[in-house]
């Protein structure tokens, strides 16, 4: 699938997860996302940054804006090297945390966009995909 334009920033801190709001918001205006799909995947990205801090230890987000035929769309991929989720259908629950949360952020991110995928090996690390298209 043809790749527009793309760039990787690093998530390793409450700063990070700021910028990764301004960028999704910046990209997603570029593409011309209405201000509701807009809200959408940064509202996502949010919960995906959080994700890749909290419990993932830190990691990147790989931005790009693809074009397939006619249509164009946003896909963002958090990657960390964390410990790993050892049941990702549990994790995938609304209202399960390992700890502290609110156990919505995978559940509520997977419904705000188009395509979500989520790939976990058990001390190696943790990748989600989320795309959004126009
Ligand atoms: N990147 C990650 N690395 C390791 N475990 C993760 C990662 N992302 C999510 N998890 C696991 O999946 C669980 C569910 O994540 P989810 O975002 O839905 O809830 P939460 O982060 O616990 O709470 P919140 O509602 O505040 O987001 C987490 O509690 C954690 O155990
Ligand atoms: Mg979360």
């Amino acid at each position: 699938m043809p790749v527009l334009k793309s760039e990787v920033v690093p998530v390793d801190s409450e700063p990070h997860v700021v910028a990764v709001r301004q960028s999704v918001r910046a990209w997603s205006q570029e593409l011309g996302f209405s201000l509701v799909d807009q809200t959408k995947i940064v509202t996502a990205a949010s919960e995906l940054a959080r994700n890749t801090i909290k419990h993932g230890g830190g990691g990147t987000l790989k931005m790009e804006l693809l074009n397939e035929g006619i249509r164009k769309g946003l896909r963002l991929t958090f990657e960390d090297h964390g410990p790993g989720i050892p049941d990702i259908a549990l994790a995938m629950k609304d209202g399960y945390t390992s700890g502290g949360g609110l156990g919505l952020g995978l559940g509520g991110s997977k419904r705000l966009v188009n395509d979500f995928q989520l790939e976990s090996k058990v001390g190696q690390g943790t990748k989600v995909t989320i795309t959004r298209w126009k």
